[in-house]
């Protein structure tokens, strides 16, 4: 192939591409590279335009092989480096080099490796402290009953906080694996909510907390998986009574059916409202990942984990809605959630 030739072929592909020639020079290179490389590199020695003794070993191999080497390259501009694997083949007299992005993959490790390092670190507090009454119990407070009684409530506490943490990651797994699948259902928004809002009574009593139900004339349904949008609504009216304040009242509303920008159609909107502190702007777009807490010493007291809005979100894009977060420190917060009825 002439040079003309291989240059319309590898200008065609998507990733970055190298045509190093018998002369060691570079016979072709595609727009994506020269993005990488910079500069006008046609003609020159393959060695000022990459530089990295990793990438050019394996041209001198590869010159000899008949398999493809694989040698990493790093291009560092600015903020942050990319990592490329490169494939550098042999083509005839000519070396072909193609590079691979690992950027995306090096990324999905290492959040792998964060939820593993926070699961572990929110089970090993309660670990720790379960293990120190325990040895306590066991020692010191033997013929304490008092103490006994206080330290085995502390312990079912915090027992029941790695109950609830398991079970949030467990409902989390399920709901991804099911984002795809859209639930059909008829829920009814009304029933769903008034009973979820009973359960969490006590609790908001012990808060002192008054949860206020506001529902329209008419019986709005939507197609739904139940179960799901009641934990939806009971982590959303939680937080409302954890995080809004004592002696206040929050408020549920269910809006009747109408058209919605945001759902690009005709639905419902659940909003569940608060006087508490609110919440700054700068954490709003990061509540909804995994264990994000504004104040976490505060979260943990109440028994949070900051899995409660990653399950939210799941379980609203699984039902192709959408999920509004509204809040101005110290006036409130609003979250609501749009549900399309069809
Ligand atoms: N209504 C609210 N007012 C103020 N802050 C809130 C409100 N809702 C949530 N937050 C903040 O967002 C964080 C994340 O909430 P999320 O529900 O995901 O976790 P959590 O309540 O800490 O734990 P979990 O819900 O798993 O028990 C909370 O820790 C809290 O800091
Ligand atoms: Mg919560």
């Amino acid at each position: 192939m002439t040079p003309l030739a291989l240059t319309a072929v590898i200008h065609a592909l998507p990733m970055p591409v190298l045509i190093v020639g018998p002369d060691d020079r570079i016979k072709a290179i595609n727009p994506p590279l020269t993005a990488i490389l910079g500069g006008d590199l046609l003609g020159k020695h393959h060695i000022t335009a990459l530089r990295q003794p990793a990438v050019l070993d394996a041209i001198a191999v590869a010159r000899g092989s008949t398999t493809p080497v694989i040698a990493p390259y790093t291009s560092r501009d600015g903020a942050r480096d990319t990592i490329y694997r490169v494939v550098v083949a042999r083509a005839e007299a000519d070396v072909v080099l193609s590079f691979e992005d690992q950027t995306a993959a090096q990324d999905v490790g290492q959040m792998r490796r964060d939820f593993v390092a926070n699961v572990s670190h929110e089970l090993r507090t309660p670990l720790t402290a379960l293990l120190g009454f325990i040895e306590t119990l066991g020692g010191a407070a033997r013929n304490d009953p008092a103490a006994r009684d206080r330290f085995l409530a502390i312990m079912a506490h915090e027992a029941s906080r790695m109950t609830r943490l398991v079970d949030d990651l467990l409902s989390l797994s399920r709901v991804e694996v099911e984002e795809r699948v859209r639930p059909r259902e008829n829920v009814h928004l009304g029933a769903a909510l008034r009973s979820v809002i009973k359960g969490l009574g006590p609790q908001a009593e012990a808060a002192q907390v008054k949860v206020a139900l506001h529902l329209p004339q008419t019986e709005e349904t939507v197609p739904g998986d139940e179960g799901q949008l009641s934990q939806v609504f009971t982590n959303l009216i939680e937080n409302g009574i954890k995080y809004g304040a004592a002696g206040g009242e929050v408020s549920v509303t269910l809006s009747t059916r109408t058209v919605h920008q945001r759902l690009r159609g005709e639905g419902v909107q659940i909003t569940v409202a608060d006087r508490g502190e609110g919440i700054a702007s700068h954490h709003i777009a990061r509540l909804t990942e995994r264990f994000y807490r504004v104040d976490s010493h505060r979260s943990r007291a109440v028994g949070g984990t900051g899995l409660g809005l990653a399950i939210v979100k799941h379980i609203v894009n699984r039902h192709r809605g959408r999920f509004v977060i509204e809040s101005e420190v110290g006036q409130g917060t609003n979250v609501s959630v749009f549900l399309p009825t069809s």
